[in-house]
C-alpha cells in the first residue's frame, strides 16, 4: 500500500518552498486540489504528440486524439457509475453544467408560479443560476431548510414540492461546512412528487464513490480541478430521457448536423451540447486525474479524509476558542471554524505566514453565514496529500494566532 508520504513526492508543488523557505502546507483542496505529476505530465504529452482538433480531421493524428477523448468519457462513465457514455457532456466546470441545465431543461418548462427548491447550504453555483432564472420566470424559489449542525431537514422537503416543482438542485457536500446530505434519500422523496433533482456533486466526486445509478439523481454536476485534474474541465451527468428531450446550450460547429439559412439540426446525444473546440488538452488531463484516482483506489481517498477529518475535530474542540461551524454526523474533510474575535481573514494572513494556505471569508455561501450569524469561516479542507502532522502543525499556529490577537 503506499503511503502519503509517497503521495507528496507525486505533488511538485508541495515539494517546493514559499519565500520565506517554509515547505507548503497546503488546506485549501476544497477550492481546487494540487495536480499530480501525472496530470502535469498528460498535458505536456497530449500537446507533444496528439494535438489536433477532434470529430473533424480524417488523418491520423485527429482520429487518436478523438479516439483519446472519446476514451475519457467512457472512463468517466464508468467513474461515476453512468449507464451510457453518451450521459457524460463535457463543460468548463460545475457552474457551466448547473448553467447548463438551467438554461436548456429547466427555462422551457419553468412558468410563473412555478417553483425551484435548493438547499440552505448551496454554494452560489448552485443557486443563483436557480434564483436568476426564477426571477426571470416570476417563478419562486424554495429553500429548504438546514439545522444548526448544519444539516438539511429532511422532514421539510415534501412539503416544499408540488405539482409547481419543476427541480430540486441540492448539493452533494457543502463546500462551506462539509456536510454530506442524505442525496439518496432526497432523490427518492423528490421522485415520488415526480420532480427530477440536479446534485452539485463538486466536493464529492475526487473524495468518496460516486454512483449516479444508486443515487438516481437526474443530473450530476462536477469540476475536475477539484479532483486532482486541471482547471476548465468538468462534467454534466445527465439521464439519456432529460438531455434527449433538451434544447442546445451552446450553439455554433461541431454541434450541428446540417445548417442552412433558414434554419439547423442538431447532432445526437452527447455533441448537441458541446459546441465549439471543447478543453481537448484539459480532459485528457482529466483523463490522468480519474486514472490517479482509480490507481489509488476512491475507498483509500475517502478513508483518508475521514481520517484527518476526525484527527483534526478533535484537536479543534480542544483549543478553547474555536468554534466548529458545521457539525453534522455525517462530514467529508471539510472543517469551517471561527476563532474568537479574529476575523478569518485576519487568522488566515497569520497563517500564511507560517506557509498555511486555508481559505478564509464567506466561502461563495454567503446565506450560511447569515444563518450562522458570521461574516465568515476560516476554512480547512484536505486532500489526498495531507498528513496528520500538517494538522499538528496548524494546530500549534492557530494556538499562536489565538495568544497573537489576544
Ligand atoms: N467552490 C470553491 C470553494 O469552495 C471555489 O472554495
Amino acid at each position: 500500500m503506499i503511503t502519503i508520504e509517497e503521495i507528496r513526492k507525486e505533488f511538485p508543488l508541495l515539494e517546493g518552498l514559499n519565500q520565506d523557505g517554509c515547505k507548503l502546507v497546503y488546506l485549501d483542496s476544497a477550492a481546487t486540489t494540487q495536480k499530480p505529476r501525472q496530470v502535469i505530465e498528460q498535458l505536456t504529452n497530449y500537446y507533444t504528440t496528439t494535438n489536433a482538433n477532434i470529430h473533424r480531421g480524417t488523418y491520423d493524428l485527429a482520429e487518436k486524439a478523438t479516439r483519446d477523448f472519446e476514451k475519457t468519457r467512457t472512463q468517466i462513465q464508468q467513474f461515476i457509475h453512468a449507464e451510457k457514455p453518451e450521459e457524460i457532456i463535457f463543460v468548463s466546470g460545475t457552474t457551466e453544467a448547473v448553467n447548463l441545465v438551467a438554461d436548456s431543461y429547466v427555462e422551457p418548462i419553468l412558468n410563473a408560479g412555478n417553483e425551484i427548491v435548493v438547499s440552505a447550504m448551496e454554494h452560489h453555483s448552485n443557486l443563483v443560476p436557480w434564483q436568476q432564472l426564477c426571477l426571470r420566470k416570476n417563478a419562486k424559489m424554495q429553500v429548504l431548510p438546514m439545522n444548526e449542525q448544519g444539516e438539511i431537514r429532511l422532514e421539510k422537503l415534501a412539503d416544499l414540492l408540488s405539482g409547481k416543482t419543476k427541480l430540486v438542485a441540492v448539493s452533494h457536500i457543502s463546500n462551506a461546512l462539509g456536510t454530506i446530505n442524505p442525496v439518496k434519500e432526497i432523490v427518492s422523496i423528490a421522485h415520488e412528487y415526480g420532480v427530477p433533482v440536479l446534485v452539485d456533486g463538486a466536493q464529492n466526486a475526487g473524495h468518496h464513490r460516486t454512483d449516479v445509478v444508486d443515487l438516481d439523481c437526474d443530473f450530476y454536476a462536477f469540476s475536475g480541478h477539484k479532483m486532482y485534474g486541471p482547471t476548465g474541465t468538468g462534467i454534466l451527468y445527465g439521464k439519456e430521457k432529460w438531455l434527449e428531450q433538451m434544447r442546445p446550450y451552446r450553439y455554433g460547429g461541431e454541434m450541428v448536423k446540417a445548417v442552412r439559412f433558414e434554419k439547423s439540426s442538431f447532432k445526437e446525444l452527447p455533441h448537441k451540447f458541446e459546441a465549439g473546440t471543447p478543453n481537448i488538452a484539459g480532459v485528457a488531463g482529466l483523463q490522468a486525474a480519474v486514472a490517479y484516482i482509480e490507481n489509488l483506489g476512491i475507498e483509500y481517498i475517502s478513508e483518508h479524509s475521514y481520517a484527518l477529518l476526525n484527527y483534526a475535530t478533535e484537536k479543534f474542540l480542544q483549543i478553547r476558542g474555536i468554534t466548529i461551524i458545521g457539525q453534522a454526523a455525517s462530514k467529508s474533510g471539510i472543517i469551517s471554524l471561527t476563532a474568537k474575535d479574529i476575523h478569518p481573514h485576519d487568522m488566515s494572513t497569520f497563517l500564511n505566514e507560517y506557509g498555511i494556505a486555508v481559505r478564509a471569508g464567506h466561502h461563495c455561501s454567503l446565506p450560511v453565514m447569515e444563518f450562522f450569524k458570521i461574516p465568515g469561516t476560516t476554512r480547512i479542507s484536505f486532500g489526498i496529500y495531507n498528513t496528520t502532522k500538517e494538522i499538528d502543525y496548524l494546530v500549534q499556529c492557530i494556538e499562536k494566532a489565538i495568544k497573537y490577537f489576544a
